[in-house]
């Protein structure tokens, strides 16, 4: 399914990635340097962290815990805050767009 990533200096990048692979996968393979994803994809680092565009977040599957507390330690997280790494692609989230959150 096709993603769009809006960095937070304007630049955005498009891909398509395969239904079960991450939004972090995605990123990685655009060389996204605002979204290192320094954990590897564990939910441990934040450095994945994105604000999902309204269409698209109710479609998400459920957070984990341990993406749940990762997130309330941002001081910048907001309503639609995910970790990218957690979020999997699937048929519905086709043409979805992540703005990519500052670290
Ligand atoms: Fe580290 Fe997502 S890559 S939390």
């Amino acid at each position: 399914g096709q993603v769009t990533y809006i960095e937070n200096c304007g630049t955005v990048h498009e891909t398509d990635i395969a239904n079960g692979q991450s939004l972090l996968d995605g990123a990685l393979s655009l060389g996204i340097s605002s979204m290192p994803g320094a954990c590897g994809g564990d939910a441990v680092c934040a450095t994945c962290h994105c604000i999902v565009d309204d269409e698209w977040s109710d479609k998400l599957n459920d957070m984990s815990e341990d993406e749940f507390f990762m997130l309330q330690s941002m001081d910048n997280q907001q309503a639609n805050s995910r970790l990218a790494c957690q979020i999997r692609m699937k048929d519905n989230l086709d043409g979805m767009i992540v703005v990519v959150a500052d670290n």
